[in-house]
C-alpha cells in the first residue's frame, strides 16, 4: 500500500493556507451560481424526473441525483477515503477502482462520524441559495446544478476542516480543551475557541475576494463599480452561516476528542 504524502496537504501547519484556498472556491462558485435564476425545479423532489429514491421512498431532486452520480464516480477513485473528504450519500458509496492509500493519521479517530453534510445542505438551500441567485427559471438547470455541486463540495471540505483547526486548537491548550470536554461542556469549548479578532479578519478577507472576483469589468464606465453578487452579502453569508457550522463541527469533534 502506497503511504499519501500528507506531509504538505494535511499537517497542521498547513491548515491555514488550505483554508484561504478553500475560502476562495467557495466565493467563486457563489458567484458563478448567481448568474442563473433561482431556477426552483432543480431542488424539487420529482419536479425534473430523475432515476432513483431515497431509502425512504421519496424521489431525488435534480441536484441530489447529480450529487450521488459524482459521489459515485469519485468514490471509486478514493475520494471519501481521504481524511478531509466527506460525502453527502456516505450510506451508498461504491467500492474502490484503485488500491486503498493509508492516510497519516492526523486526526483522533473520531473525525470518522462527524459528518455534518445535511445541515451544510439545508443550509445552502434555505440561507445561501435565495440571497445569491435572483427568484425566476431560466431551464439551465444542468448548469445551476453543476455550480451548486462544486460549492458544495468547498463548503463541506472548509467546513470539516474545521476538525484540522480543532486539533491544532486542542494540541496547543491540552490542558484547557481536556478539563472541558470531560465536563462535556460545549458552550465552554465554543467559547475557548472562538477568536473574534481572527473571525473579523477573515470576513473583512471574504469581503475584499468577493469584490475582487465578482467586479463586473462589463460594466461601470459610468464610474460606478459594479458586482453580480454584492461583497457585502458574500460576506454576511460567511459571517452569519458558513463560520458557525465551522465551529459546530469543531464543537462536535473535540467532545469526543478523548474517546478511545
Ligand atoms: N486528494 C485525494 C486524492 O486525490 C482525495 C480527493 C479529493 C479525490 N478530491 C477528489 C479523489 C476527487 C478522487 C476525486 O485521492
Amino acid at each position: 500500500e502506497a503511504e499519501a504524502d500528507l506531509s504538505s496537504a494535511l499537517s497542521l501547519a498547513n491548515i491555514r493556507q488550505t483554508l484561504i484556498r478553500l475560502e476562495d472556491t467557495i466565493i467563486f462558485s457563489l458567484i458563478e451560481r448567481a448568474q442563473f435564476a433561482r431556477n426552483e425545479p432543480v431542488y424539487e423532489a420529482g419536479a425534473i424526473p430523475v432515476p432513483g429514491f431515497h431509502a425512504t421512498g421519496s424521489r431525488y431532486s435534480l441536484l441530489e441525483y447529480l450529487l450521488r452520480e459524482i459521489e459515485q464516480v469519485h468514490g471509486r477513485i478514493r475520494r471519501y477515503t481521504s481524511p478531509d473528504e466527506y460525502a453527502f450519500f456516505p450510506e451508498d458509496l461504491p467500492a474502490l477502482v484503485l488500491p486503498p492509500i493509508t492516510y497519516e493519521q492526523v486526526l483522533a479517530p473520531c473525525s470518522t462520524v462527524v459528518n455534518i453534510n445535511t445541515a451544510i445542505l439545508d443550509m445552502y438551500l434555505q440561507d445561501l441559495l435565495p440571497e445569491i441567485s435572483v427568484p425566476g427559471d431560466d431551464h439551465n438547470y444542468g448548469s445551476s446544478a453543476m455550480n451548486d455541486v462544486t460549492a458544495l463540495q468547498a463548503l463541506s471540505k472548509r467546513i470539516h476542516y474545521g476538525m484540522f483547526v480543532a486539533e491544532a486548537k486542542f494540541r496547543k491548550q491540552t490542558e484547557q480543551y481536556s478539563e472541558l470536554i470531560r465536563r462535556q461542556d460545549s458552550a465552554a469549548i465554543l467559547d475557548l475557541l472562538t477568536d473574534r479578532a481572527v473571525e473579523l479578519k477573515v470576513i473583512e478577507r471574504v469581503r475584499l475576494k468577493a469584490a475582487t472576483f465578482g467586479v463586473d469589468l462589463s460594466s461601470g464606465g459610468d464610474g460606478c463599480t459594479s458586482y453580480r453578487v454584492q461583497p457585502e452579502v458574500v460576506a454576511q453569508l460567511y459571517e452569519k452561516w458558513i463560520m458557525p457550522l465551522t465551529k459546530e463541527v469543531e464543537v462536535q469533534y473535540l467532545l469526543r476528542r478523548l474517546d478511545a
